[in-house]
């Protein structure tokens, strides 16, 4: 895929004024303001450093959060974090295409950076819209006629078709940038070339769309797939397994009833791909307990794969070629209950196959456990990783392929 789109090798930046989409979207603390962690912004480093050794003017922009939302801030802080992180000044400017950021970016030396405010204060920005449209949106019709060069690096951000990720592309020569690009490669690998056998690991609370994953690879080159988290309980519903109150009132409460029905058709088809939990952990007022699942039902909520199961899908890990995991297996808030994920993540991490994680709870457990320089890949994108390997539609890859079909 990524051969159908442009990289930062296929342009010459010197003296260009380049527009970036950063994904700096950051769990901050509402009540001090601090960044929880600050991954994203590192990752966005080797973009932004090369631009800037190529004498580009640099211009970024980027979202904190939702508006209405105590995450949705300025970016302020981000601007002074990555100045901190390049070790150059990135400017802060407080407006988002008014007169002040139209005078910034008209100001900019060779290899300077600057990051204008959150986009999503222009509420325009968060609607949903095509490429085309996008481009007549305020922000685009006022800052494009500025620059030369749009760089889109924002992956987790791909699967929005908002005005900062798709418009540009439509009037602008566009290409990814290094994060971009190096996210496409490794999720490309696992869709279009896995190295065999290929196991996906599943959990986590996003289940539509997880099943709508094991829908698109389960008649491919998929091994097997390891369940967890809620998704496990759904599968265990649908092979008939009755889980006690709290948990199936869990799936009934997030309407995930109809994904029990999704289950058992895959599983009429390819029982033998899909794996489900031997033994779970259960919240007996606070403390783990494992049972068999043979002893479901029970009035205590699930929340985490049991031993048996961990050793079980510990061998799966060991034999893969490559590993696609996203999503807890257990509720990762809860020490008691994040061992499963932190198990597997440690397996993964020992085994040297082919590595991708993506999710955010996922991610924090190979932080935490200090393991993501052993895996292959990290997302950055926890819906759009999934979006990726499900084979949706990416409006932010497809505007960057369409961009090089209008700017030849
Ligand atoms: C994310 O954190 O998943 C991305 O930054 C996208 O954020 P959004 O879901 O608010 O669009």
């Amino acid at each position: 895929m990524i051969g159908q789109i442009k990289t930062l090798d296929d342009f010459d930046f010197e003296s260009k004024t380049v527009i970036v989409r950063l994904d700096l979207n950051t769990p901050t603390d509402p009540s001090t303001g601090e960044f929880i962690e600050d991954r994203r912004m590192r990752s966005h480093l080797p973009t932004l450093e090369e631009l800037s050794d190529k004498k580009a003017k640099v211009v970024c922009m980027a979202h904190q959060g939702r508006a209405g939302e105590p995450q949705f801030t300025e970016l302020e802080n981000h601007a002074n974090h990555i100045s901190d992180l390049l070790g150059k000044n990135v400017e802060f400017v407080e407006s988002v295409f008014g007169n002040t950021a139209k005078t910034a970016i008209k100001n900019l030396s060779d290899g300077e950076i600057l990051l204008l405010n959150n986009v999503r204060i222009y509420s325009e920005e968060a609607l949903n819209r095509p490429a085309d449209v996008q481009a007549k949106s305020l922000l685009v019709k006022n800052l494009a006629p500025l620059c030369d060069i749009f760089v889109n690096d924002a992956f987790g951000t791909a699967h929005r078709s908002h005005a900062s990720v798709v418009g540009f592309a439509h009037v602008l020569p566009s290409c990814a940038g290094r994060l971009m690009e190096s996210e496409i490669r490794a999720l490309s690998e696992i869709v279009e070339d896995p190295k065999k056998p290929l196991l996906l690991i599943l959990g986590g609370a996003k289940v539509q769309e997880s099943i709508r994953i094991i829908q698109k690879m389960i008649s491919g080159p998929v091994e097997k797939i390891l369940t967890g988290g809620i998704l496990a309980n759904v599968f265990l519903a649908a092979k008939g397994y009755r889980l006690g109150d709290p948990s199936i009132e869990y799936i009934r409460g997030r309407k995930l009833i109809s994904c029990i029905d999704e289950a058992r058709k895959i599983l009429d088809g390819h029982s033998d791909k899909i794996v489900t939990p031997l033994d779970v952990a259960l919240d007996q007022n606070g403390e783990r307990v494992e049972i068999p699942v043979s002893e479901l039902p029970q009035s205590y909520s699930i929340l985490d794969v049991g031993q048996k199961t961990l050793k079980e899908y510990e061998g799966e890990v060991g034999e893969a070629g490559t590993v696609f995991f996203n999503g807890a297996l257990g509720y990762y808030e809860s020490p008691e209950f994040s061992k499963g994920t932190e198990y597997i993540i440690k397996s993964i991490a020992d085994s040297g196959c082919f590595s991708v994680i993506g999710g955010g709870d996922t991610v924090a457990a190979a932080r935490n456990l200090k393991v993501e320089d052993k895996l292959t890949h990290v997302s950055t994108g926890g819906k759009a990783s999934i979006d990726f390997i499900a084979g949706a539609r990416m409006p932010a890859i497809e505007a960057l392929k369409d961009s090089c079909k209008i700017h030849r």
